[in-house]
């Protein structure tokens, strides 16, 4: 098999060493490595049983048919836990409102934790495939991760659905990806005209160094000079475990009027703490960012200091609609009080294609056909309306800008204009 290529993003490597059940769980929370030896043990006690009686012949498949198998592969630990933390209780939640049976078919979820790290999500999906027969692979919280497995996924024909990693490239690596998180251009273009529109001039780009850092750079970088704007230096910051001190005191001395700032889901709670340590914000200058960094999960542990950030993204969990005030709440209820993030509507959204995807194929469960009705399909999300573009395979959706605000003692990221059917502004281009 060919060794899937890195594409221009080196991901931590500190990851718990691999364990052949990390995190696996049933929708109520119970360890699936246990349910599932007892499942085998029932469906064999119960294929021998019909044998005896009846004389017939069956196979542990023919009973298997019925149940369609969801291989959801998070980091569930390291760096990036939050996205596995929100995305898993988005899915539980989908799951909980939606039952466990589509077009005749139940669906079990299956989790893995893979902490991020690509060679474990690479040979977690194959022990998927091989192993427990996954009619789809989901999840990905990392840009590597989700390359990792685009070879897999192209050679086994089996749907990709990618919830959160948000490298343009990504849904060109396998014809079998749908992905249903975002692209950092999607954020980064309309952050950037809003800048250059609102009087900012000068600008140090400050964006995690792999994948989808360096899409923000350029993304941002191109549609910013474009429209009269300079960035004057463009720093990329260390992925695993950064110290911001170093680079952000080196920006006071440049005195941009803002910094446009990239740094993956879970991360913004620390730059921001050192932005404000180091007297940036008293300096005047601003944080312009993307939606990963005002993080909702991050938002309220960062302080009034923040109130008056733009930003621009998919999601708010301030977003203004009947349904996203029923998701939140119900998110909320159902998590302890956890405010969804961006990532989590990313995990809702996937499975919703899932479901939706079997409703129009009838329950054919072979990865043509689903990805086939896939394409086009389009729906209302808890951050706004979306679609799967038929040509890219790529999410299409608004694009929000965003002020952090303090409402009902909380901060929020109050959405006040809409960049409506953003496709992915990377892909767009070539398509021209
Ligand atoms: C990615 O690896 O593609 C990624 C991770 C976290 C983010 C955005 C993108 O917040």
């Amino acid at each position: 098999m060919a060794k899937p290529k890195r594409d221009n993003a080196p991901m931590a490597t500190r990851a718990k060493p691999y364990s052949k059940v990390d995190v696996a769980e049933d929708r109520f929370g119970v360890r699936r490595d246990r349910i599932l030896r007892s499942k085998q043990m029932v469906r064999s006690y119960v294929l021998a049983a019909a044998v005896a009686a009846f004389g017939v012949s069956a196979t542990d498949g023919a009973l298997a048919q019925d149940t369609v198998k969801i291989g959801f592969i998070l980091p569930m630990t390291g760096q990036q836990q939050s996205t596995g933390k929100q995305e898993l209780a988005a899915i539980k939640l989908y799951m909980a409102q939606h039952g466990d049976t589509v077009a005749g078919k139940k669906l079990e979820l299956i989790i893995r934790d893979d902490a991020a790290v690509p060679d474990n999500t690479r040979r977690i999906a194959h022990e998927l495939i091989a192993n427990d027969k996954v009619t789809f692979l989901a999840g990905f919280g990392v840009t590597p991760a989700a390359l990792a497995v685009a070879p897999l996924a192209t050679e086994s024909k089996l749907p990709q659905i990618v919830t959160a990693a948000g490298t343009s490239i990504i849904t060109e690596k396998s014809p079998y990806i749908v992905r249903t998180s975002f692209t950092l251009a999607q954020s980064t273009v309309p952050m950037a005209a809003w800048a250059a529109q609102n009087g900012i001039k000068k600008v140090v780009s400050m964006t995690s160094d792999f994948g989808p850092g360096i899409d923000a750079e350029k993304s941002f970088q191109s549609e910013f000079t474009s429209k009269g704007g300079q960035v004057i230096n463009a720093i990329r910051l260390p992925l695993a475990n950064p110290d911001f001190s170093p680079f952000l005191h080196s920006v006071l001395d440049q005195k941009p009027e803002a910094i446009f700032v990239f740094v993956p889901a879970g991360q913004g709670g620390n730059f921001v703490k050192k932005f404000i340590e180091l007297g940036l914000g008293k300096a005047g200058i601003k944080i312009i960012a993307t939606g990963d960094v005002m993080d909702d999960d991050l938002l309220n542990g960062m302080g009034d200091s923040m109130i008056g950030t733009v930003s621009a993204h998919m999601y708010s969990a301030d977003h203004d609609s009947a349904l996203n005030k029923t998701f939140v709440a119900a998110f909320k209820r159902a998590n302890g009080g956890l405010r969804p993030n961006f990532m989590a509507v990313g995990g809702y959204d996937g499975m919703h294609l899932i479901y939706e995807a079997f409703k129009k194929t009838g329950g054919k469960a072979d990865g043509d056909s689903l990805i086939e009705a896939m394409k086009g399909m389009s729906w209302e999300s808890p951050r706004g309306p979306i679609s799967i573009d038929p040509q890219t395979r790529d999410i299409v959706q608004n694009v929000y800008i965003r002020k952090v605000e303090k409402k009902t003692g909380e901060l929020y990221n109050v959405e006040f204009a809409t960049v409506e059917a953003v496709k992915d502004p990377v892909k767009a281009a070539e398509q021209k």
